[in-house]
């Protein structure tokens, strides 16, 4: 996967094998992932990854397939392609859905793929990268910011879980027609706990002083034993919207990484005009173009 991804994605953010080790030997219970692998005279030239959602939008099976270079336009990805189908059929699945990313540099044939299987794009995001340290970003004197790592602790557990669910709720998919997940406190600690295991997981939020209640976050994974971290989820309430709490937050959480981490990633939707410009404040740059896309297979 790795060496065929980084063949025309020099800035793709992969799995790590550790990370990958914990998703393949303790399953979640809400998503069920198998690999297939498309083997050419002993060697392994492809590998494909089927994930299920098995709580909400159990009509859809996300698919991901790699081909190495020097094994490509010989039908392989079509063969892994036809493979994930038939698994995704089996599994009662009506739709296969996918993110395709491609360099703003580097030619890929990731877009021309995912359309010679029928998918339709439904949603775009820009794929952004900063170099660390970012210029600070200070915090409105009505707030202060609160961190921690791992997993949150007890006492800001059901104000963390009402803002983590208003995010999925609020997060923009475009046209992708997907039930938002609804977490409540069993699967927040089930979700923590096998992140923690490939993964520093920190978070910021910002709690206004006068009355304790907390106004947003931003979620931020560190791969173990990497350089880089990968933004998820930066949400602020919309009633304390308009006090660049989102920039704040995430360079608090920037600002306390350990020194070897050099670099972020990050994903906005290009029209999200409010977050591409507070990331591009921080600093961040375009490397790639993600496309959301889905095809009927039923
Ligand atoms: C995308 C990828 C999986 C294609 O693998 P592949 O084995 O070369 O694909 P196939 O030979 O089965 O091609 C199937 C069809 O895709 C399209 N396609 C594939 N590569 C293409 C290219 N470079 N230019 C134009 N169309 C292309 C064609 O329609 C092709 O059918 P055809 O050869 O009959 O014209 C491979 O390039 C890859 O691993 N890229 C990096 C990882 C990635 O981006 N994966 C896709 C996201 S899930």
């Amino acid at each position: 996967m790795e060496q065929a991804v980084r063949a025309d994605r020099p800035h793709a953010l992969t799995t790590t094998l550790a990370a990958f080790e914990v998703t393949a030997t303790s399953p979640s219970s809400h998503h069920a992932r198998s690999w297939l692998r498309a083997v050419v005279g002993g060697e392994v030239v492809g590998v494909a990854e089927l994930e299920l959602p098995l709580t909400e939008n159990t009509d859809v099976a996300w698919a991901e397939v790699h081909v190495l270079p020097g094994h490509r336009r010989q039908g392989v990805g079509r063969r892994l392609w036809e493979a994930l189908v038939e698994r995704a059929r089996a599994a009662g699945r009506t739709r296969i859905g996918g993110e395709v990313s491609v360099d703003v540099d580097v030619a890929g044939a990731a877009h021309e793929f995912a359309r010679a299987t029928g998918a339709v794009e439904r949603h775009r995001e820009d794929h952004l990268l900063a170099r660390l340290p970012v210029p600070g970003s200070p915090v409105h004197p009505a707030y202060e910011v609160v961190l921690w790592r791992g997993r949150c602790p007890e006492e800001h557990r059901a104000s963390y879980l009402a803002m983590r669910n208003q995010m999925n709720a609020d997060a923009p998919t475009g046209d992708l027609d997907l039930e938002p997940e609804v977490l409540d406190d069993a699967r927040l600690s089930a979700s923590e706990e096998r992140l923690t295991r490939a993964y520093d997981v920190r978070v910021a939020a910002a709690r206004r002083r006068s009355d304790g209640v907390f106004g947003g976050y931003s979620l931020l994974f560190v791969p173990h034993g990497t350089d880089y971290g990968w933004q998820d989820d930066t949400l602020v309430m919309p009633e304390h919207r308009g006090h660049r709490l989102g920039a704040a937050l995430k360079a608090a959480n920037y600002a306390d990484l350990p020194a070897e981490v050099r670099h972020v990633h990050t994903w906005t939707a290009p029209d999200n005009t409010a977050m591409h410009r507070t990331n591009t404040a921080l600093g961040f740059r375009v490397v790639e173009h993600m496309y959301e896309m889905d095809v009927a297979i039923a």
